[in-house]
């Protein structure tokens, strides 16, 4: 409890999913939340749900008008910054030989673009406040190669390329930037069939916890990295992946499960 007392944080993506878990997280720990997302209805049935602690706030991240506002407005609102989740993402499927330009564009401009100007709408707020965390949400595929998911790939690793060029410049202000790298999570992007647990678990055999993860498994490793427990971690990336990228088995040889 009260891992994030006083502090105020913007969530994009924050309407459903993981961004929707970690809203909740961090007002139940103590925060003000700002619930940044294009999806009206789910962030405003959100917000009603999470009470007076959390608002609403229609946010496109690709768009740069967009954020100023939400900058703008969260200071009036709450008066200062401290934590920024940038959540928000689109899963674009093609292989490259099939994928438009446009698709491409799509997947850049909000998974890369937008977060790359929510660091540059809130930097100036915590530099002059000489504190803040930013945490930006890339993948597991934004460390290794994927087929069918080019586009997604790319963005990824420029997420946490990112996210090491943005610790130097902005650790010396107090305000530190760090990446998280989810494996498989149960949720619309990753389920959007909504099979059970059990059934997605049979595709899940190859990563050494032999699950799905679920949201909130993500959302406390962005708590942490919130929260004042993580005032030396800058420009570092936290997998939670059930050892997705530590490797996978040889079948039949020993060690392995099958
Ligand atoms: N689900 C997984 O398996 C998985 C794995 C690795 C990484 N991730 C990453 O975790 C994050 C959360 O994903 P999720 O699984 O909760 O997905 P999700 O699709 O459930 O949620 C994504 C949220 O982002 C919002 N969003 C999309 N475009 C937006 C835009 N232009 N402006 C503002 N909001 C926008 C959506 O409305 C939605 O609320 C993403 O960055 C995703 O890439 C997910």
């Amino acid at each position: 409890m009260n891992r994030l007392a006083n502090k105020v944080a913007i969530v994009t993506g924050g309407a459903r999913g993981m961004g929707a878990e970690t809203c909740r997280l961090f007002v139940q720990e103590g925060a003000r939340v700002v619930i940044a997302d294009v999806l009206e209805r789910d962030g405003q049935a959100l917000a009603r749900k999470l009470g007076e602690a959390a608002c609403y706030h229609r946010l496109d991240v690709s768009d740069e008008a967009n954020w100023q506002q939400l900058a703008e407005q969260t200071i009036e609102r709450f008066g200062r910054i401290d934590v920024l989740v940038n959540n928000a993402a689109v899963l674009v499927f093609g292989a490259i030989t099939d994928l438009s330009t446009g698709e491409f564009e799509r997947a850049l401009s909000i998974n890369l673009l937008g977060t790359f100007l929510g660091i540059r709408a809130v930097a100036p707020l915590m530099q002059a406040q000489r504190a803040g965390s930013i945490v930006n949400i890339s993948s597991v595929d934004g460390m290794r190669g994927v087929n069918a998911f080019p586009a997604y790939v790319a963005s990824k690793w420029g997420v946490r390329g990112l996210t090491k060029a943005a610790a130097l410049e902005l650790g010396h202000h107090g305000v530190r930037v760090n990446s998280v790298h989810p494996g498989g999570m149960n949720t619309q992007m990753a389920n959007p069939r909504g099979l059970t647990a059990d059934e997605l678990n049979k595709d899940y055999r190859q990563v050494p916890l032999q699950r799905i993860g679920e949201p909130v498994e993500i959302s406390r490793a962005i708590l942490f990295l919130a929260s004042d427990e993580a005032s030396y971690c800058n420009g570092s990336e936290l997998t939670v992946d059930g050892g997705m990228v530590a490797g996978a088995y040889y079948p039949g040889l020993p060690g392995a499960p099958f």
